[in-house]
């Protein structure tokens, strides 16, 4: 089913989904309108962070936009990107990026089809309305709770002067956006369910419905170390949302901002199709070597999840991952 939508791309076929090395606008705007069931991505919040003279000062540890967080526990931290310091400038190229790929996105979707796209604290309101802007239809945030490592912090260089203040609150939550491509005029979900199998969210196995606070936790190590990517995403929270992406389990699901895969390896994992675009030939090597290992995974309390080995979890529903609930 997905290769029809390889082009003159490099790709790679793995299970039942595809990897695309290329520029997800390029790509996009190959896309036949109305062709693909839901998008659910982590995209460059700060657009620039993933740019190649930004991951290069990455590499180097001199900085660029990523902070190079100070050692504690004896344990080394990942550089995280300053989204804090964009200024003006770089917050309407921002929306300017938002906007047109949104638009990109409205064309591909199918009527009815959702995006589900990872934001942090400091963007989230940015990106909606661009996002908003392009033609898509704002329908709620889902909340993913996890300790991110950012805020918190008494007053730089007044930390003894200030002892009782944070700058700011300190971040236990992600917010991702909920949005769809309008219906067509007229129809309703049932209709639109029929014609183009979107329009909704999949209730999980155990009948609940999908909710938009989800107990999470930071990518665990053994996720990690299959696939060293700064923004990997953890596979409880992925498989969960590709799983609800697709109302009736149908169609395709597309991750224009793959990097190592994950969104890939958890419909893989589920039991559904999708496809994956990266323009990093670096982060896309990765993510061939990483979507099959990382699919096979057994995720604890993955409710409502279909697949492999995860059916015999489902009446889980309100158990939290083990690392998240200490
Ligand atoms: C935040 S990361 C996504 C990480 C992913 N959630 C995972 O679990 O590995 C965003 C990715 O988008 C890629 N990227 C940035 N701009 C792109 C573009 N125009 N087309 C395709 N990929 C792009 C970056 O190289 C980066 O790997």
């Amino acid at each position: 089913m997905t290769d029809r939508f390889t082009f003159d791309f490099p790709n790679a076929e793995i299970g039942a989904s595809r990897l695309i090395h290329a520029d997800c606008f390029e790509w996009l705007r190959r896309i036949p309108t109305d062709t693909i069931h839901a998008v659910v991505t982590d995209p460059p919040y700060g657009v620039k962070e993933y740019d190649s003279d930004q991951l290069e000062k990455r590499a180097n540890g001199t900085g660029g936009i990523w902070r190079i967080p100070p050692s504690f526990d004896g344990s080394n931290r990942q550089p995280l990107p300053r989204f804090t310091a964009l200024d003006a400038a770089e917050r309407s190229r921002l929306r300017a990026f938002f906007v047109e790929w949104g638009s990109l996105v409205v064309n591909a979707l199918r009527p009815g089809g959702h995006v589900f796209i990872a934001t942090n604290a400091f963007v989230s309101q940015l990106v909606f309305g661009a996002l908003v802007e392009s033609g898509l239809e704002f329908r709620g945030e889902l909340i993913r709770l996890v300790r991110t490592l950012r805020g918190g912090d008494r007053p730089k260089n007044a930390e003894t002067e200030f002892s009782t203040v944070c700058s700011m609150a300190k971040g236990c939550y992600e917010p991702w956006g909920i949005l769809r491509k309008p219906l067509r005029q007229g129809m309703r979900v049932s209709d639109c369910l029929r014609e183009f199998q979107t329009g909704g969210l999949r209730r999980y196995l155990n009948d609940k419905p999908f909710e938009d606070v989800i107990l999470s936790e930071r990518t665990p190590r053994l996720e990690r170390d299959i696939a060293n990517h700064p923004s990997l995403k953890p596979q409880s929270l992925m498989r969960r949302l590709v799983y609800a992406a697709l109302p009736l389990g149908q169609g395709i699901i597309v991750d224009p901002f793959m990097g190592a895969g994950s969104t890939i390896a958890a419909a893989n994992a589920v039991g559904v199709s999708a496809m994956g675009v990266e323009r990093d030939e670096t982060f896309y090597e990765l993510a061939r070597n990483a979507v099959a290992r990382l699919a096979s995974l057994q995720i604890p309390h993955t409710d409502g999840i279909v697949g492999a080995h995860a059916r015999e979890l489902l009446f889980h529903a309100s158990a939290a991952p083990e690392s998240a609930a200490r």
